[in-house]
């Protein structure tokens, strides 16, 4: 363990030993164009709640409210007024769900939501609970209704419908539907199939249909309407917003204590660094750990951003010779995420104690691992794969937890990235995982893999980028197979390594298509990659989405 230590060569990075490369350079240019983030205004405060009835929807739901900048947050039917008061909530959203109001033990809305007298829109079985606890009546529907339909208003001037033409074409999936409104609720519009479709009484709305689905077109429309209309929200909530707020969030939670933090060189760490940057200054010391496994040029280009450029705390460890020892005759997949995993954690706690007494620990995590864990907790889901997260740290070195994206999804991440002038190049780049190429190369890893791997992950890349698609792709990159096959070049027969390559398409890698790229950039890909990487005689496109296939081979 010791010699391994040794092994792992650590230094802190100063301004001289690491070239300024060419992004760093446009970054620096904007720096100087643009107001700093503390300067934005200062945020409203103001949110919506989601409160959720297990619809598959909620977290789309929660999406477009944020899309209109009005924060939300999405809390079950179970939660107290108590725990969401202090989120000083200007409006209610109950979402759709499986069930039946009827049912036994139906989810329903949670009493402070009419004790309130806040706005409240009811979306599908939210409509429905909603008819039930106000007084109305729900039934089974003669004819159950999905897909399209075409809503008409039988009135005028609903300010839900501010805007609108008097009928516009929804999107229904709903077996109950309201046979009777509650007391003082007025039918404002119906389908051929459902005579109530739409009710309300003042600010209290309930909809048949899914205005957060992309097939209703006017959906969004809608929603702003019921956000600024009916609840009176400004739509303040902007990138700049958040980053004033976290700053503030992060001063007041951390004091004059010491954080430290894992950098990956992705966007998730690298924001929530510099918004603890931001807020704390010198208290942030991050720890960048070259496990051996990461694409080319990648640790010069972490070090030149994090400690040249935005001049933080920046411990840099190269313990790639530790890793690769680790990984030496391990080709179970599994094995090899674990082995990543936990060598990770200790050269971090290495590093770690060295710095004496740290009191937190920063993690990028984001919103919709908070949401996957919160429902997690009630159901038994196969485990496919081990991640390893650089934020997943520790928890043994008893350290309070950071998290200032604990409530964004990623694209709002980006948003935050650019409000705090991080190079587009950091903040748009791909997803890249935890263990790295480790798990892109089948069979053992070795130096000589590595190498080969990383030139043809350039060229994928180079020529990606080349025909405009990088940001279109949710990532693409080559995987070294285990497999060899023979080929011909000039006259000699060759006998080298097939590599795949793997290109999708993706809104939160849950699911994932294989892209359709242009036949001529595959062409020129493979081409680059026979004629420049020796050990390559073969390139195959792999053609599987997810599931059933998963986006990474290992
Ligand atoms: P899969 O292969 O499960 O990957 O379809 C889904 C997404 O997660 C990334 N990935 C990881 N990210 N640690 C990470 O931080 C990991 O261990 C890990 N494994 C996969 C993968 O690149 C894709 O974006």
């Amino acid at each position: 363990m010791e010699q391994q230590a040794s092994q792992a060569s650590r230094r802190v990075a100063t301004s001289d030993d690491v070239e300024v490369s060419t992004y760093l350079e446009i970054a620096k240019e904007k720096k100087g164009q643009q107001p700093l983030p503390q300067e934005a205004p200062k945020a409203q405060g103001e949110a919506v709640l989601v409160i959720d009835f297990g619809s598959q929807y909620s977290r789309l739901i929660a999406r477009r409210v944020r899309e209109c900048h009005v924060y939300c947050e999405i809390v079950p039917y179970t939660a107290s007024w108590e725990s969401v008061s202090g989120l000083n909530p200007k409006g209610i959203i109950l979402s759709g769900g499986p069930a039946s109001v009827y049912e036994p033990g139906a989810p329903l809305a949670p009493t402070w939501v009419y004790e309130s007298k806040l706005p409240v829109l009811g979306i599908c079985y939210g409509m429905q609970v909603l008819a039930l606890q106000l007084g109305g009546r729900v039934s089974a529907s003669a004819r159950r209704e999905y897909g399209h339909a075409v809503l008409h208003q039988n009135e005028v001037g609903s300010p839900v419908f501010a805007g609108l033409p008097p009928s516009v074409p929804v999107w229904m999936s709903h077996g109950d539907q309201i046979a009777e409104l509650p007391p003082g609720f007025r039918a404002l519009a119906y389908t051929d199939s459902s005579p109530i479709a739409v009710m309300g009484s003042g600010s209290t709305i309930g909809l048949q249909f899914h205005p957060e689905v992309a097939h209703t077109p006017q959906g969004m429309d809608i929603l702003r309407n019921f956000l600024y209309k009916v609840c009176g929200l400004s739509g303040a909530w902007t990138p700049q917003n958040f980053v004033v707020q976290a700053i503030e969030g992060i001063r007041e939670q951390v004091g004059d204590g010491r954080v430290i933090c894992a950098l990956s060189g992705g966007v998730d760490s690298a924001v929530a660094a510099t918004l603890i940057h931001r807020a704390v200054g010198s208290q942030l010391t991050c720890i960048f750990v070259d496990n051996g496994l990461l694409r080319r040029d990648e640790p010069r280009r972490v070090v030149e951003l994090f400690g040249r450029y935005l001049g933080l705390n920046l411990l840099h460890v190269d313990a790639s010779r530790r890793f690769l020892r680790r990984l030496e005759g391990v080709t179970d997949p599994e094995q090899k995420r674990r082995a990543i995993g936990e060598e990770f954690i200790r050269v971090f706690e290495d590093e770690a104690a060295e710095l004496g007494h740290v009191d937190f620990l920063a993690q990028g995590t984001l919103y919709p691992d908070v949401i996957e864990s919160q429902t997690a907790e009630n159901q038994a889901s196969a485990k496919i794969k081990t991640h390893h997260n650089v934020g997943g740290l520790p928890a043994t070195m008893h350290l309070k937890l950071v998290e200032p994206l604990r409530y964004l999804f990623k694209d709002e991440v980006r948003g935050a990235g650019l409000a705090l002038e991080l190079p587009e190049e950091m903040v748009y780049r791909q997803p890249f995982p935890g263990p790295g190429l480790a798990i892109r190369i089948l069979g053992e890893v070795t130096q000589e893999k590595l190498e080969v791997l990383r030139a043809c992950d350039w060229i994928v890349m180079d020529e990606i980028k080349g025909a405009n698609l990088y940001r279109e792709l949710w990532q693409s990159f080559a995987v070294l197979t285990d497999a060899r096959s023979v080929g011909v070049m000039g006259d000699y027969r060759t006998y080298g390594y097939v590599v795949a390559v793997r290109a999708v398409t993706s809104q939160d890698a849950m699911t994932a298509d294989w892209a359709r790229l242009p036949y001529e950039v595959l062409a020129r890909i493979s081409n680059r990659i026979v004629n420049e990487v020796a050990q390559v005689n073969r390139v195959v496109y792999d053609i599987t989405s997810k599931p059933p296939g998963t986006i990474e081979w290992e």
